[in-house]
């Protein structure tokens, strides 16, 4: 077996997941053009999820329905459902449990979004390989399969025949090719994509090769419905025009740097680089890692995984939405708290386990960074009264107009609570062993992982949350760990840019980036194709509803004079994601719009309404339909 060539690694993704749990909720929606698009105040909402049928009308997601029907009249649309005041994933975080259930049956496997999931097909393999008593490979078992850079001349379109005939007949015998090894793994993958339809009603692609680089880029080859075989000899031809950033791992910041660095654009570009001088610009690790990866070899192991290792949801408040009042603080924190709880028990029920720590996290008006504040305590209850009022708990001290006062300040413009930590639920004494643990939450006990920020909190408390990386925190807290991170422009934060842990050695820490080639821990992290960064799928929509702002935001710009084109209103007020958006709620707005007037924001905001129809336009897009 060549270097590179020792496993078989797949990954399965599903084909316009949010639109096939639509579809199948909605039959009428089957075989259409299709979009899911979330909220409509705004042209009609932003689409998140398109069918293929609606593709090949040009639609795309990040398009504004409204602009969508233009290219495609008869498109449908499902929308994106709400629960206490924003987006709720009910449906298509079950669909997922659903189709993870099923490939659990096949293979151990890594969840690695809410719609795909590596394997590690290695053993898998070798045991069938055992088995089989033909000497032919049937290609009736391989309907679906593509082989990349097959055929190599032009007959039939899917390269199969060719390649079955280029396994050599020896390779069936006691020495199982690479290639052979790739083909029973392509049987395995065709079997569970099967199963999967067959128990879920949904489709799915999938990607069969030698690690989970190869394999994530093969299963994006012939989508839909359909696998790709890549071979390792296929990869030097398919390097030769492939962008660096389409890369896993290589889509953000550190395929940015490797372009600028080396000024090169393609993958197969970077085979001119000895490894000495990739470790010479970007560390030793990473150097190391892309010598190897720009040749398709990668050995990033396939760590079985299926639940997501925290819970937790998130809301923004942008601009004149923030909150300002400790009544508002504590309502939305009670909102999330209801939502948090219901997941959190549901959690329970079906996987046997409890959190055991409660993360807040916040971010303040003003603040560009992704959280300006996290912090946690112990999780004793799954009740949404005793989550929001220890959530306020741990959070009121950021409140600088003190007790007696109604007002919250600095206003908040992003409250986020998540539950970790979890471990198995008691089984004997249920319940009561859970309650057992309950410890009261003093003011000793609270954690802060605001490390070197002065405030009136002990900055060297423990902070549990410290050690989470690759949880919830990727996302949010991230930040606010790295004592680095003080001040705004300090430091870019790299948000979930990658949920492991920079390395820590000099030469790559210099740097500023964050290559994670070793992975850590992934979470149910999908990545965002306007900005590149993992981000949370339940935050997503949170995370989308940024870039539509921003957009919006671009819209005004230019369709406005240049003078009026430097308001940029409250929206530009955070330039980094994640996202904008609050819901409004009767009882919030009048001392909403007080701060507004007091608060730093106020002047954009004047400006903002002098200029009329954009103003109200701005507020239609910030109110819930
Ligand atoms: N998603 C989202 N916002 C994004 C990216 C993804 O809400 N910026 C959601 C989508 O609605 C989508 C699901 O996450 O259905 C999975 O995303 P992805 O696999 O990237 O796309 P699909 O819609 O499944 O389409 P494809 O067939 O290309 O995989
Ligand atoms: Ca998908
Ligand atoms: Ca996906």
């Amino acid at each position: 077996m060549e270097y590179g060539e020792e496993r078989v690694v797949a990954l399965v993704d599903m084909d316009c997941f949010y639109v096939q749990v639509e579809q199948r909720l909605n039959p009428a929606l089957r075989n259409t053009p299709c979009v899911v698009a979330q909220y409509k105040t705004w042209k009609g909402g932003g689409i998140i999820a398109v069918s293929y049928e609606a593709r090949d009308h040009g639609v795309t997601r990040n398009m504004w329905v409204d602009d969508a029907k233009n290219l495609c009249q008869d498109l449908q649309v499902a929308r994106v459902r709400e629960l206490h005041g924003k987006a709720d994933l009910t449906h298509y975080r079950e669909a997922s449990v659903e189709v993870i259930e099923v490939m659990s049956r096949f293979a151990v496997i890594e969840r690695a979004s809410i719609d795909e999931a590596y394997m590690d097909l290695t053993a898998a393999v070798q045991q069938r390989l055992k088995d089989m008593s033909v000497n032919r490979i049937d290609p009736s078992l391989l309907k679906t399969t593509y082989i990349q850079g097959y055929p190599q001349s032009s007959s039939e379109s899917r390269g199969l025949h060719q390649w079955l005939a280029s396994l050599t007949p020896s390779s069936l015998g006691e020495q199982s090719s690479a290639g052979l090894q790739l083909t029973v793994g392509a049987f395995i993958v065709e079997e569970m994509r099967a199963a999967v339809e067959e128990q879920t009603g949904f489709r799915c692609s999938a990607g069969i090769s030698h690690n989970k680089v190869l394999a994530k880029l093969a299963c994006g080859l012939n989508k839909p419905n359909r696998q790709t075989i890549l071979p390792l000899a296929s990869v030097t031809e398919l390097f030769n025009s492939l962008p660096i950033g389409k890369i896993r791992n290589l889509g953000g910041k550190l395929g940015s740097s490797i372009t600028e660095t080396l000024g090169v654009e393609n993958m197969g570009d970077l085979t001119r680089f000895s490894q000495a001088q990739l470790e010479l610009h970007f560390g030793d690790k990473t150097g190391r890692w892309l010598y190897d990866l720009c040749r398709g070899i990668e050995f990033e192991a396939v760590k079985p995984r299926q639940l997501p290792k925290s819970i937790g949801c998130s809301k923004n408040f942008p601009g004149k939405t923030s909150l300002a009042t400790k009544e508002e603080v504590q309502f939305w924190l009670h909102q999330l708290a209801l939502e948090l709880e219901e997941r959190l028990t549901k959690d329970r029920d079906v996987n046997g386990r409890v959190a055991k720590s409660l993360t807040v996290g916040v971010r303040q008006l003003g603040d560009k960074r992704p959280s300006s504040f996290s912090r946690c305590c112990a999780l004793v209850r799954y009740e949404a009264t005793k989550i929001s009022s220890d959530s306020f708990a741990i959070i009121k001290s950021l409140n600088t107009a003190g007790n007696q006062q109604a007002a919250w300040t600095p206003p908040l413009t992003l409250l986020h609570i998540s539950a970790s930590k979890f471990s198995d639920a008691p089984s004997s004494g249920g319940i009561t062993g859970f309650l057992s643990t309950e410890t009261s939450l003093s003011q000793s006990r609270f954690s802060t992982s605001q490390l070197s920020n002065k405030s009136s909190l002990d900055a060297k408390s423990v902070s549990p949350c410290k050690q989470q990386h690759g949880t919830i925190q990727s996302f949010f807290q991230k930040a606010t760990e790295r004592p680095t991170i003080q001040k705004d422009g300090e430091e870019e934060v790299s948000v979930g840019g990658k949920a492991s842990p920079a390395p820590k050695s000099a030469s790559e820490s210099h740097s500023g980036l964050n290559p994670n080639p070793p992975s850590g821990a992934s979470e149910d992290l999908l990545t965002c194709d306007r900005c590149s960064q993992e981000v949370l799928a339940w935050e997503m929509p949170e995370h989308n509803d940024y870039h539509f702002a921003m957009d919006l935001q671009k819209s005004f710009s230019s369709s406005s004079s240049s003078s009026a084109a430097t308001t940029s209103c409250n929206i530009s007020s955070s330039s980094s994601p994640p996202p904008l958006r609050g819901g409004v709620t009767g009882s919030a707005q009048s001392s909403r719009v007080k701060t507004k007037i007091r608060g730093q924001s106020g002047p954009a905001a004047k400006k903002l309404r002098s200029q009329g129809g954009s103003a109200s336009t701005l507020d239609s897009f910030f109110k819930k339909n």
